[in-house]
């Protein structure tokens, strides 16, 4: 059996709901029929980065459909039944197993084949397993991954059962941090384990992680760093009660929330497509190397015009938001130009974020160079701080870490980051005027 678009948007995360809303904004837009997503989630693409945050709140949580894509960028609520409205076949539940790309089609799971003229990929990427690193049990009932809704679902029937328990986090990144935040507020002690010096570190300068690393200890989250859990013990009925890590101590646990990074979702495509950076290699249109597959999102590795055409891929929800919208606009306006060849990058400012506890920071650019600190990094009681640290390469601004900024103050931020503001004597000019390097153009 078989079916057959124009276009198929294959995964049914961040990118995919926004590459369809603007394949039906589009000009003509796509008529009824000619659009199909397929997508092994059981629901409608979805706002993801609400899973670590607003989903997890013991009290007045997030819920679909209040989350569905594309409210995070302020834009119009995609329900299963807009889906409906605009004649586009939303197939759920559904994996692909398996593509090529020579005959255009895809395999589902059920033993559909699917056929289209255009391809986008926004298979994502999924959360590394414990077993990567030769500890098991990652299938116990009380060990949580945090990627999709039904592991959020998980995760909030766990914290329920475990109020005023122990919870071990490992992993001192986004999910990490992020996690730790949602279980205190869920009156959950956190332990948190990591193999490095401090939180974040691909991010994070010593500095910065030690202002969140206070701040959480005074939340009484505890952080043990430089370790690794190397087993857990079990319950006869086959929960976690405890992590051992390598130097032998043991962490009391009602439950694990693992967060130790992601891989791009490739394999598909494995021998068909070339591959960089850990994802599908495209070009500055998000075009693969088969010119009727483009790819978006965490899987998208892409030549980045504002970093000298450097190739990058991000896990970051703007990204798969811009990404998916460059994409169509690509698709819409074929056209023969070097920059609609995608020789010149695609015109991007890096761009990730977090929220925990009442703390919010934004950071734009590429954290190369030296970084020069500035703002006040003591946390005033009942206040909010603002600090944050300037990458300076040869000069020129490359990179902003902003925690606390107004929308303002963060815009001014992306704007120096974009026009790589020139700073003279750095610290000299941070120290004396803060923020306000980013005023200039
Ligand atoms: P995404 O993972 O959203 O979607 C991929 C889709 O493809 C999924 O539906 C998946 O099931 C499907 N799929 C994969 N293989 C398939 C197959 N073979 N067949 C069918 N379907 C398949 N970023 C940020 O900037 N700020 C933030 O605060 C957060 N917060 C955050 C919280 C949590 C809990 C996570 C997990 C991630 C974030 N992120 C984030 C990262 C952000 O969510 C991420 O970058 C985007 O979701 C990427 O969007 P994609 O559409 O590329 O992948
Ligand atoms: P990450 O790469 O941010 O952090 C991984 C952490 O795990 C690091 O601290 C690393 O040192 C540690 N680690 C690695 N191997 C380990 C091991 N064997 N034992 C213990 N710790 C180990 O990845 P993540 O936090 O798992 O996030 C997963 C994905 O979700 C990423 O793509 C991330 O970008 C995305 N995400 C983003 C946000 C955001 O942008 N605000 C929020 C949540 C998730």
């Amino acid at each position: 059996m078989g079916r057959a678009f124009a276009y198929v948007i294959l995964g049914g995360g961040v990118a995919a709901g926004y590459a369809a809303l603007e394949l039906v904004r589009h000009g003509d837009g796509v008529s009824p029929g000619e659009l199909c997503i397929i997508s092994d989630e059981a629901v409608a693409p979805y706002e993801r980065p609400a899973l670590s945050k607003g989903y997890l709140l013991p009290r007045g949580a997030a819920r679909l459909p209040a989350f569905h894509t594309c409210v995070g960028a302020n834009d119009e609520l995609l329900t299963e039944q807009w889906y409906k409205d605009h004649g586009i076949e939303l197939v759920l539940g559904t994996r692909v197993v398996s593509a090529d790309v020579r005959r255009k089609t895809l395999l589902t799971a059920t033993g559909e084949t699917i056929s289209y003229k255009t391809l986008i990929v926004a298979t994502g990427a999924r959360a590394l397993e414990l077993e990567e690193f030769g500890v098991t049990r990652s299938d116990a009932t009380n060990v949580c991954y945090l990627r999709s809704l039904e592991d959020a679902d998980k995760m909030v029937g766990v914290m329920r059962s475990c109020h005023g328990g122990n919870a071990v986090v490992i992993g001192g990144g986004y999910i990490g941090m992020e996690c730790a935040a949602a279980l205190v507020a869920n009156e959950i002690k956190v332990a948190m384990v990591f193999p490095r010096k401090h939180c974040m570190d691909r991010l994070f300068t010593p500095k910065i992680a030690e202002f969140y690393e206070n701040y959480y200890a005074a939340k009484g989250v505890t952080f043990i760093k430089e370790a690794r859990v190397t087993s857990f013990e079990t319950s006869s009925d086959g929960k976690v009660t405890g992590a051992i890590l390598r130097d032998g101590r043991r962490l009391p646990a009602d439950m694990v929330v693992v967060g130790i990074g992601a891989r791009a979702n490739t394999e598909l495509f494995d021998g068909q497509l070339a591959m960089e950076k850990g994802g599908i290699k495209v070009n500055g249109r998000m075009q693969t190397s088969d010119a009727a597959v483009y790819a978006v999102g965490d899987v998208a590795a892409f030549p980045v015009a504002l970093l000298s055409g450097d190739m990058r891929r991000f896990e970051h929800v703007d990204c798969a938001r811009r990404t998916a919208r460059r994409a169509v606009a690509a698709i819409m306006e074929r056209s023969d130009g070097a920059e609609e060849r995608g020789e010149m990058g695609f015109d991007y400012l890096p761009f990730f974020y977090s929220r925990v506890f009442a703390l919010s920071w934004q950071f734009y650019g590429d954290n190369v160079g030296e970084p020069v600190h500035f703002g006040d990094f003591s946390a005033p009681a009942g206040g909010r701080p603002k600090f944050g640290a300037c990458w300076v390469s040869g000069g020129l601004v490359a990179g902003v870490f902003l925690e606390g900024g107004s929308r303002e103050e963060n815009e001014a931020v992306a704007s120096a980051v974009r026009c790589r503001a020139r700073i003279g004597d750095v610290a000299a000019e941070l120290e004396s005027r803060g923020l306000a390097f980013a005023d200039q153009e």
